[in-house]
């Protein structure tokens, strides 16, 4: 099941739960859904989950933040948000698979059960997507699966297309690929440039990533809700 979110039509604050996008179930783990997230630069959809999940009722929370750059904005917003910091910088690892492996570690020890993507800039390997399966979301500034890779922005521009947009998605093995959780589309003005465009569908990629978040974790709810756990 994928979300559709029309820009025209102004949503509400997203809440945790949000039974217009999951339908109405929410995971009941008895506890609030521990999130982890994965960032490399500025921290805004970082920042936009956890003022989602601090919106509405505890049924989820963002309790760690990686980042692979010491000097990333989102290290200084999660110190001002109060939320716990790993430096994992990529260049002290010389195999990705090395680097995965102690993301994995570092969620897994906090008890992560969801792994969010949120402006991670480094390709992610089976270490990672075996530890976190079906439960890693990425949020990718395209309407997938048009320009994966690298400045979709700009790949968008070069084409000429009139609509463009963001998707969030799980993640397996190709480079932004993965099941469709949600997506938005913006208009491609006449005008724009790369920064305004950016913005643009950054702005929806700050709406829709809660959502595919809470889409991902109802299907781990499902997951965990097993045939001797029924009735
Ligand atoms: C977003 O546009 C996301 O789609 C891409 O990287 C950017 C991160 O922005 N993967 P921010 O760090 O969340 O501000």
């Amino acid at each position: 099941m994928a979300a559709c979110v029309e820009v025209s039509e102004p949503l509400p604050a997203f809440q945790w739960p949000s039974p217009q996008f999951v339908g109405g179930a929410w995971p009941d783990l008895g506890r609030p859904l521990r999130l982890g997230v994965m960032a490399s630069g500025q921290g805004s959809n970082f920042e936009a989950l956890v003022a989602a999940c601090r919106r509405g009722p505890a049924g989820a929370e963002v309790v760690e933040l990686v980042v692979n750059n010491p000097l990333c904005e989102a290290r200084r917003r999660a110190e001002r948000l109060g939320i716990p910091c790993r430096l994992l910088d990529h260049r002290h690892f010389r195999e990705r698979q090395l680097l995965d492996q102690q993301v994995a570690a570092s969620f897994q020890a906090n008890e992560v059960d969801l792994v969010v993507m949120a402006g991670w800039m480094r390709i992610v390997t089976p270490v990672l997507i075996g530890a976190y399966p079906n439960r890693l979301v990425n949020i990718h500034p395209s309407l997938l699966p048009s320009f994966r890779g690298l400045d979709a922005v700009g790949q968008a521009l070069a084409a000429g297309v009139t609509i463009s947009g963001c998707t969030a998605h799980l993640v397996e093995e190709l480079v932004d690929a993965g099941p469709i959780l949600a997506q938005a589309a913006v208009p491609v003005l006449a005008n724009d440039s790369h920064a305004s465009l950016a913005a643009r569908i950054q702005s929806q990629e700050h709406r829709i990533l809660p959502y595919g978040v809470a889409l991902a974790a109802q299907r781990l709810w499902g997951e965990r809700l097993g045939p001797a756990d029924q009735g």
